[in-house]
């Protein structure tokens, strides 16, 4: 992948590994709770709105940068944009740091379910033992802790023996597999009585149930989900050959980003409504219906250790893209060797993460702005660090840079007149004005 070559080997090279880091906890863990807790459609509608809008204009952007400025996040962003532009890069570098020490913890907990599949523990049709076991896990803190270690050594090893490439060939397989696997489990929990009102759920949309808070979550969801605003693309766009066209590159990593999240909607939420659980649960969602769901299919524990494989490399294909982008900083920026840069990065996520995976249990009185420590660090950064990155790319996109950034558009592809003004007007204007009145809301409303 990337790190180990200066070029992607073709387009769809690039495509897979932009949707693997795409692809991950975001769409399966995080999605079906987040739209739960934020009233179903009232979310749903706005993220598929932003994603098609601000969304794609930014990942056009990120990797015309990235792919004109040669460089990481911060290189790229100084060659183009001066200084200033080169400390919003590094301000990126530190939201991806931030970011993988909290997705180190929920990586965690699908490695401990995985392991609760290869012990034919990991279905039942029980929600109370099954909401009991995730919290027993989640409460404790040392466990957690233990999980966490796991999941971030197996993100260190990877990035540290470069061997990316060997796990971009594997989610090639995985990805599919995850794909099906989730068709046949929404068939199955479509087929279950009551679960019709999961999908009205879904996608009816209501302007009462509309909130500045769903708004902001909705946007900040599609920044997440597109692994926007942290530098990744910036990064991953320096590797693309200038014969890919990066406006129609960039639409396929949004339609595959989008489409897993609604996938994982769909399988949950159905199956919510038929077993009569609470769709604003949390951040058990996943782990309480997808083992009920799976209880109730011949052969479960088989597709459950088939699912959390498929799940924990999904996990791994995007907090690898996190941690690169830092590794890949510290190489550059501190002349450091890949080696220590990793290991470096490693203790310290290591202890950063620690905090978080205490934070569901022993130290869950120690709140911030009424968030444990956990969700206050997801909220900062998915709600106010990478739409910042956003911005900073938008400025520089739109304007600071827009001369060369729209030869990276139409370098490949003669686009209309019209399409270069749509993709410039959502740059220049719409990206910004959003994110400066979700941050208003988000702070003030
Ligand atoms: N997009 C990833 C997911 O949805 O799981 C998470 C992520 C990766 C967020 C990379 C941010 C990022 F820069």
């Amino acid at each position: 992948m990337a790190s180990t070559s200066s070029e992607w080997s073709s387009r769809l090279g690039f495509i897979l590994a932009s949707a693997g880091s795409a692809i991950g906890l975001g769409a399966i863990w995080k999605f079906p709770f987040w739209a739960g807790v934020n009233g179903g459609g009232a979310f749903i509608i706005p993220y598929i709105l932003f994603t098609f809008t601000i969304g794609v204009a930014l990942v056009i952007a990120e990797v015309a940068i990235g792919r004109r400025g040669r460089g990481s996040a911060l290189t790229a962003m100084k060659r183009l944009g001066g200084p200033w532009f080169g400390y919003l890069g590094a301000f990126a570098v530190f939201s991806s740091f931030l970011i993988v020490s909290y997705y180190s913890v929920v990586g965690g907990w699908c490695v401990s379910y995985l392991v609760d599949a290869f012990t034919g523990n990991a279905t039942s049709t029980d929600p109370e033992m099954l909401k009991n076991h995730f919290n027993s896990l989640v409460s404790d803190g040392t466990r957690n802790t233990a999980w966490h270690f796991v999941f971030l050594s197996l993100t260190c090893g990877v990035v540290i023996a470069g061997v990316e490439q060997g796990i971009e060939r594997l989610s090639k397989y995985l990805m599919p597999t995850l794909f099906i696997l989730m068709l046949c489990i929404i068939v199955r929990g479509l087929t279950l009585p009551g679960a019709w009102e999961g999908v009205v759920f879904l996608f009816d949309f209501s302007f009462e149930k509309l909130t500045a808070a769903s708004i902001l979550n909705a946007m900040g969801f599609t920044f997440f989900s597109l692994s926007l605003g942290a530098g990744i693309l910036v990064t991953y766009g320096s590797y693309l050959s200038d014969k890919t066209c990066i406006p129609s590159s960039s639409m396929w990593v949004a339609v595959l980003a989008i489409q897993a999240a609604l996938l994982a909607g769909l399988m949950i939420m159905p199956a919510v409504f038929a077993f009569g659980l609470e769709p604003n649960a949390g951040p058990g969602l996943v782990f309480i219906t997808v083992p009920m769901i799976f209880g109730s299919i011949p052969f479960g524990d088989v597709f459950a250790a088939l699912f959390y494989i498929c799940l924990l490399v999904a996990a791994l294909t995007s907090s690898v893209s996190l941690l690169e982008v830092v590794t890949a900083f510290l190489q550059n920026e501190w002349h450091l060797s890949r080696r220590t840069s990793v290991i470096g990065c490693w203790i310290s996520l290591f202890f950063l993460g620690a905090v978080s995976a205490f934070s569901f249990g022993p130290w869950s009185g120690f709140t911030i702005a009424g968030r444990n420590f956990f969700d206050f660090l997801d909220f900062i950064c998915t709600n106010f660090f990478m739409p910042a990155g956003g911005l900073a790319v938008a400025l520089l996109a739109g304007w600071r840079a827009w001369p060369v950034i729209r030869e990276e558009i139409v370098a490949v592809r003669q686009y209309s007149e019209g399409t270069v003004k749509l993709i410039h007007f959502m740059l220049s204007y719409l990206s910004p004005i959003l994110v400066l009145v979700a941050f208003y809301q988000g702070i003030f409303g």
